[in-house]
């Protein structure tokens, strides 16, 4: 997919750029994005949504990979940032994007948070608990200056998610006020008469990896039925319905994601059927991918190291990272596949498993894979790691973290540097009663 294919040389190629050559220059681990790729998938979002004749944003939601060339794409795609800590609102300024783009998300952002935001004029938060509604109130008093909010509701949607951990639409789940039990509507009342707070209106995710319409259809009635409530007894409309991120990847065959125009389509055809007749005019509709944006854009290329055959049990082969750069397989049994990159063109023959180099048995990449008679020096590349890879990667067992490259048309750009090894004692601090010369 993208713009990846087996060169003459039998070479994976990316973006026109050999990945044998990526190695020698940048070395491996190396997390290679297609940026041509990510744009592609940006534009689709915004072709979508124009083609709807709906007011939108599309936020691209930072967690899953928050890098300052990434805010960069974001911003000249059009698109408006999701950020859920200090550090990935930190990310998005540096890089220059606009702050009224920037949408506020967390479910515990703290009074220095708060106020950082405060500071670069943010767009709008998306206020998730009693909590918070009071301590924005506050603070923005407190500077006499009024703010944008979202409420985070859960609809009490449980969407198919590729794993528990992902499911965040139920009522069960640390995030949002819910509809069902009436604290959604009770936090509308609270935030309409905020003096420092204008409420724009609700926001909803129901989960991550999802490869149906029905959950986010779902979610845009339940959604709407609130918004009809809250129009009839309070006379209040939104102007904003943002319906989260969660739209699925193919990341393994068996694996039956939809369009970026189909997910759209259902969300903005929902709206169109059940927010007819409430307040005078539609939503406008904000979105917030995240995987969808940059996770088959990615690519991990590692260098095969040592294996180990069990015979008539299995065979691992071991690669240069592993959970440290990407611990989805451990984390929730994620399924990835994997190719030799330097003999694209070479029949599979055996079926091995992909260790990484962590002193823990559940380091482990991929089980079962089928590829040509891997050998030491062999490049493995695994992809669809664009999205929750770099965005959680680990120093574990003191292993740096991986460089990351952008690559289109032949060209290769470093966006983040490969971590030294003075990168992984820069905040040791040794006290010093423990220096060899004290006592
Ligand atoms: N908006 C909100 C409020 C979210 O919580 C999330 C993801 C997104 C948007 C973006 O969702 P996406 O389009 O990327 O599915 N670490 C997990 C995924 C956690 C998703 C958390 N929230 C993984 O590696 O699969």
């Amino acid at each position: 997919h993208g713009t990846s294919r087996i060169n003459d040389a039998g070479h994976l190629e990316i973006g026109g750029c050999d990945v044998t050559e990526l190695k020698a220059e940048y070395g491996t681990p190396l997390y290679i994005m297609d940026e041509q790729l990510v744009r592609r998938r940006c534009r689709e979002y915004m072709d979508a949504f124009a083609a709807s004749g709906l007011g939108f944003q599309v936020a691209y939601a930072s967690k899953a990979f928050s890098v300052m060339a990434m805010c960069r794409i974001a911003d000249e795609e059009g698109l408006s940032l999701d950020v859920v800590s200090d550090g990935e609102l930190y990310t998005a300024l540096q890089a220059g994007f606009p702050a009224e783009r920037i949408h506020f998300h967390g479910n515990n952002k703290t009074p220095d948070e708060i106020e950082m935001a405060l500071d670069a004029r943010i767009g709008c938060f998306v206020v998730d608990n009693f909590t918070e509604l009071e301590l924005l109130q506050a603070i923005a008093a407190g500077r006499g200056v009024t703010v944008n909010v979202l409420l985070r509701v859960t609809p009490g949607v449980e969407a198919h998610a590729h794993h528990a951990y992902a499911a965040t639409g139920q009522t069960d789940s640390k995030f949002g006020f819910d509809i069902g039990n009436g604290s959604a509507f009770e936090a509308v009342q609270l935030a309409s008469a905020k003096e420092n707070l204008t409420l724009l209106g609700v926001h909803s995710h129901i989960g991550s990896q999802i490869f149906e319409t029905e959950g986010f259809e779902m979610a845009v009635e339940r959604v709407a039925d609130f918004a009809r409530r809250v129009k009839n007894e309070l006379n209040i409309s939104f102007k904003v319905v943002n319906l989260g991120g969660g739209f699925g990847i193919r990341y393994v065959e068996g694996d039956t994601p939809l369009q970026v125009s189909e997910y759209v389509a259902a969300i903005t055809n929902a709206v169109k059927k059940y927010f007819a007749g409430i307040g005078e005019s539609l939503p406008e509709i904000w979105v917030e991918p995240g995987r969808s944006i940059v996770g088959d854009a990615g690519t991990t290329l590692y260098t095969v190291g040592t294996s180990k055959n069990i015979p008539g049990v299995r065979k691992y082969v071991a690669v240069d990272g592993g959970m440290t750069d990407n611990p989805r397989p451990a984390l929730y049994e994620s399924k990835y596949e994997a190719l030799l990159a330097n003999r694209a063109n070479e029949p599979v023959s055996e079926t091995v498993s992909i260790a990484g180099k962590c002193c823990e048995s559940g380091d482990m990449l991929i089980f079962d894979v089928e590829l040509p008679a891997a050998e030491s020096g062999d490049l493995l590349a695994v992809a669809c790691t664009g999205a929750y890879n770099y965005s959680m990667a680990s120093n574990y067992n003191r292993i740096r973290r991986p460089a990351v490259v952008f690559v289109q048309n032949g060209q290769s750009d470093l966006v983040v540097k490969r971590e030294s090894h003075g990168d992984i004692v820069a905040n040791d601090l040794v006290p010093a009663r423990m220096t060899k010369q004290a006592v």
